[in-house]
């Protein structure tokens, strides 16, 4: 049993002005379509799947054994043509599919018609000139640019498999997910724009690229008109690749299983995970989402603030939005050049509809302060998301009120690079928000919260997130370590003669009397104090609700007595007095105690500059836990986004 102590009060039904302009289902509508679904999942979801466009329409929905299940296995399909092509003979063909904002205020915009256009070429180079085939491993490594998006859509549309690298990560890094995904071509940029800098990409990673034997072609897209250093009959100019390519371009049907990406993630040990996700399911799991849980209008321009290094990137920046016909606002640079207004600057520059961040964002801008946000109009908002971590109840207040004006509901949307989209979020026209909780899952969906032995935790009791019923969007293996998939996975709880496995988040969750899911965080950030056990996650919120706290990690140390000790990293708001600093670890102490209750309060709070963070922003805990369980960190650093602050941590510690 984990133990679960925060309530929350608060309640926000769907606003007026949002339901004015949407036309999603009311809350029963939504019970209805949940009963429907819940009755008979798989006609649900064929009839999802009947919303693409099928080459070969599928007669087949769900089949196989769970934890190897296939969707839709007979049907045809090409992703790229659902993106675009689609569009093209209705009246979003001149519509913008991507509007775009370089760092140094460059825009372009780009209609599905261009789209298609750019797409096509793109095909057509990769297959005719690079000589890549269906099912060649094509890498990715790039900034936020048209043509990053551009170019997933140019593989889906050969049957290419994409594997996208963050454009942050080291050579090294790249390295290996390209080996380990035998990748036969790679596009890249001659460089970024990044907090006012142009940074070199190619070169940066050369050196890498000698060690990776697969490698045959590597596209270099000239941004920066750095010098990239070219090697001959390897390396081409992503301009002259595609000139005087044939604009059109027949999309082929592929089938459903056929793979459409590879996308790397860490686990909490070991080396990174190639999660491998296929078309049909993914494609009519990515729609649905999309299409339900933002509540697209064609007049919306959606800014998705992930970058397409990330899952989030993939699902909401690139393939759902273009599926619905939305329009897609990327933005290339960091969100504090060049200064921390800067999304907000655009949301009023281009009338932003939809904004979908995550909570470290959130909390960022919280503590940078209400004057940036307050100096522009956000009045064109109508919907705000958060993904990627609980978000605490303060900061989805703030967010509520500064950024949404009381006015935007907020998404709060639970999923994971293996779910392939969103699975739990209200749904904005219908669900009643109480900060801090994705509500509940999507229609379609079999979730639970469930103890060690597999049975269904009473309300508020706190347990293991997993999901019942295989669901379209599944990954379906680890790429070359099908092993590590069903451990990582399906060992948990493998089932029986009579029951099929269920899939393991490795989340801990409780679900409220409203059947309300509240996420406590990975099962590996959850704590055992005085035979309670207990999410750090909570008690961060709690830290972080005090009006000092920016931010807060809290993770355990071993105890003689309680088992284990909670040591608290904050981090303080800019503008807490130095002399205040000395007495806020007693006072933050008493603070927990008093909202959460005397269990709860951390044995040791620690003042701290920063907090190491990976690059998608997740705070590394496990790296804080062996900060104060041996003073020493060990294991995988690579997705870590800030040395100095680990080696300020470890000072801090002598
Ligand atoms: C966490 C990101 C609470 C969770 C799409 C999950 C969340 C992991 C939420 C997956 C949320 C994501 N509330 N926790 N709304 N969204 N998480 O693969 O622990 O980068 O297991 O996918 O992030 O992270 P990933």
């Amino acid at each position: 049993m984990i133990s679960s102590v925060l309530e929350e009060k608060r309640r926000f039904k769907p606003t007026k002005q949002f339901l004015a302009g949407s036309q999603g289902p009311n809350e029963k509508a939504l019970e209805l379509i949940r009963k429907k679904a819940a009755r008979n999942p798989e006609a649900f979801w064929k009839a999802q799947a009947q919303n693409l466009v099928w080459k070969k329409a599928p007669k087949k929905v769900l089949s196989g054994k769970a934890p190897h299940n296939t969707w839709f296995a007979d049907g045809r399909i090409n992703a790229a043509f659902n993106c675009i092509d689609v569009h093209l003979t209705t009246h979003r063909r001149n519509k913008a599919a991507i509007i775009w904002e370089g760092e140094p205020g460059d825009i372009r915009t780009i209609t599905y018609l261009q789209l298609s256009i750019e797409v096509n070429r793109f095909a057509h180079a990769l297959t005719k000139t690079l000589g890549v085939g269906k099912g060649d491993v094509v890498g990715i490594y790039m900034g936020m640019v048209p043509e990053a998006v551009i170019a997933m859509l140019a593989c889906a549309r050969i049957g290419a498999t994409h594997n996208v690298v963050f454009g942050g990560f080291s050579g090294d890094s790249l390295r290996d997910r390209l080996n380990d995904s035998k990748a036969k071509v790679l596009i890249t940029q001659d460089g970024v724009h990044r907090k006012g800098v142009a940074t070199p990409l190619k070169a940066a990673i050369d050196s890498s690229l000698k060690e990776v034997p697969s490698l045959r072609h590597v596209v270099v897209l000239e941004r920066t008109q750095q010098d990239a250093k070219m090697k001959m009959g390897r390396d081409v100019f992503w301009d002259q690749l595609v000139k005087g390519m044939d604009t059109h371009h027949e999309a082929e049907g592929f089938p459903s299983e056929h793979p459409l990406f590879i996308l790397y993630t860490s686990g909490s040990t070991g080396k990174p995970k190639g999660i491998l996700h296929t078309t049909g399911g993914y494609l009519t799991q990515a729609k649905y989402s999309a299409n339900i849980v933002f509540d697209f209008q064609d007049r919306d321009l959606f800014f998705c603030t992930a970058d397409i290094g990330w899952i989030t990137g993939h699902t909401y920046v690139t393939y759902g939005p273009l599926l619905c016909g939305a329009s897609i606002f990327l933005y290339e640079g960091a969100p504090t050049y060049p200064e921390a207004d800067r999304f907000w600057r655009m949301i009023e520059r281009h009338r932003i509809t939809i904004f979908y961040t995550a909570p470290t964002a959130i909390r960022t801008f919280m503590r940078l302060g209400d004057e940036f946000p307050n100096r522009w109009d956000l009045n064109s908002l109508r919907l705000l998301g958060s993904v990627g971590e609980p978000i605490n109840p303060e900061a989805w207040m703030w967010y509520s009120r500064t950024i949404g004006h009381e006015r935007c509901p907020i998404v709060d949307t639970w999923w994971q690079t293996e779910t392939g989209a969103i699975l739990i979020s209200p749904i904005p026209s219908a669900t009643t928000l109480k900060p801090g909780t994705a509500t509940r899952p999507l229609p379609g969906m079999d979730i639970d919260v469930v103890d060690k032995s597999g049975k269904s935790c009473k309300p508020n009791v706190g347990g293991l997130l997993v999901i019942k019923k295989p669901w379209p969007g599944m990954l379906r293996t680890i790429y070359g370590d099908e092993k590590r998939y069903i451990g990582a996975y399906w060992s948990e709880f493998p089932g029986s003669k009579k029951q099929a496995p269920f899939y393991f988040t490795g989340d801990g969750a409780r679900k409220d009397k409203d059947g309300y899911f509240w996420i406590m965080g990975r099962v590996d950030d959850v704590v055992n104090i005085s035979g309670h056990r207990l999410g750090t996650a909570e008690v961060e919120s709690s830290l972080v609700a005090h009006p000092s706290v920016a931010e807060a990690a809290v993770v355990a140390r071993p105890d003689e007595i309680k088992g284990s000790a909670l040591v608290a990293f904050v981090v303080l708001r800019a503008d807490v007095k130095p002399e205040y600093v000395a007495a806020l670890p007693e006072i933050l102490r008493a603070f927990v105690a008093k909202q959460i209750g005397p269990i709860a309060k951390p044995d040791e709070v620690r003042i701290t500059g920063g907090l190491p963070k990976t690059r998608s922003g997740k705070i590394m805990r496990r790296l804080l836990r062996e900060i104060v369980t041996s003073g020493v960190t060990t294991g995988d650093v690579t997705t870590l986004e800030d040395m100095t602050v680990l080696a300020a941590l470890r000072q801090d510690d002598e």
